[in-house]
């Protein structure tokens, strides 16, 4: 049937039932650009769609129900741009907001619409990370007091010893811009000797946040050379490449053009000068509100 014969209303139906769009990538703030950029790397035929919610970032000392509400709206936000897939790259929303939004919004957004996160990525990555069989996580204390890695990690690697740390200053001092400072410094060394007291066997670390890998050469200083600092971008990206490949229904909705868009709560230009650094390349940002 010729498209001009349809009614309109029909030939909207049509055009969304088409549509394709970017992958939406959520984080509280700058951090979930360190996964976006492992992302566009192993993906770089994909578009992208970055949500910054940095007004209201930290996430990490929030109760659940505030992490759930927030993470929820940009969410929505997002599939209301289009994307028929977002992963929330933010440790915090994943342990607190995930699985209420897959069981109980998902349903009402329609069933061509999905949400992943990054924690079942790392934690399916970790078993064969270790030789020790003793891994630390350094993470907020929002995702720490969840027990989300402990849960996961019981289904993958029930061998593994965790040993969990949190960083409540790290998010503060990253976002603030303040990190690299006498005071900054003080907080990451004391957070790595306490993970390292609690557990002096540990050889693998993962930086259970998205917002720690600007701070691994900082964090590098304070970490015996043969643990193992691992970031989380290339356990993401690589598992995304792997879902993809296995939900084509998914996968038909994704736009290819190789775009990239960044969306803030807070100022453009602010954030497009701090989010250089996490990702990497230039970017130039549009403030919305949720
Ligand atoms: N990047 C977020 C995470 O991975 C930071 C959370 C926060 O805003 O405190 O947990």
């Amino acid at each position: 049937m010729e498209r001009e014969s349809l009614s309109p209303f029909f030939c909207l139906v049509l055009n969304r039932m088409n549509a394709k769009g970017p992958i939406g990538i959520f984080d509280s703030g700058y951090g979930g650009l360190t996964v976006l950029a492992e992302i566009r790397n192993a993906l770089p035929q994909y578009d992208f769609l970055y949500l910054g919610d940095n007004a209201r970032a930290p996430y990490g000392s929030r109760s659940f129900d505030v992490v759930y509400e927030y993470t929820k709206q940009a969410v929505q936000e997002l599939f209301e741009r289009g994307c028929p897939l977002v992963i929330l790259a933010c440790n915090t929303a994943s342990a607190k907001a995930l699985r209420t939004i897959q069981q109980n919004d998902l349903p009402n957004w329609g069933n061509d619409k999905r949400v992943l996160g990054v924690i079942r990525p790392s934690t399916e990555a970790i078993g064969e990370l270790t030789k020790s069989g003793h891994v630390g996580i350094l993470a907020t204390e929002g995702t720490v007091r969840s027990g989300s890695y402990a849960i996961e990690l019981a289904k993958f690697a029930p061998h593994v010893k965790v040993t969990q740390q949190a960083c409540p200053m790290w998010v503060p001092l990253i976002e603030n811009d303040c990190y690299d400072s006498p005071g900054g410094r003080f907080f990451i060394q004391d957070n790595c000797a306490q993970l390292l007291k609690n557990d002096p066997l540990i050889d693998t670390v993962i930086l259970g946040c998205t917002h720690y890998p600007i701070l691994s050469d900082i964090i590098s200083e304070f970490i015996p050379d043969h643990v193992n600092i691992v970031s989380q971008g290339p356990l993401v990206a690589d598992k995304l490449l792997d879902y993809l490949s296995r939900h084509p229904e998914i996968e038909r909705n994704c736009a290819q053009h190789g775009n990239v868009a960044f969306l803030t709560t807070e100022h453009a230009q602010t954030f497009d000068v701090i989010a250089k650094r996490f990702f990497g390349e230039t970017v130039q940002s549009q403030t919305i509100r949720l």
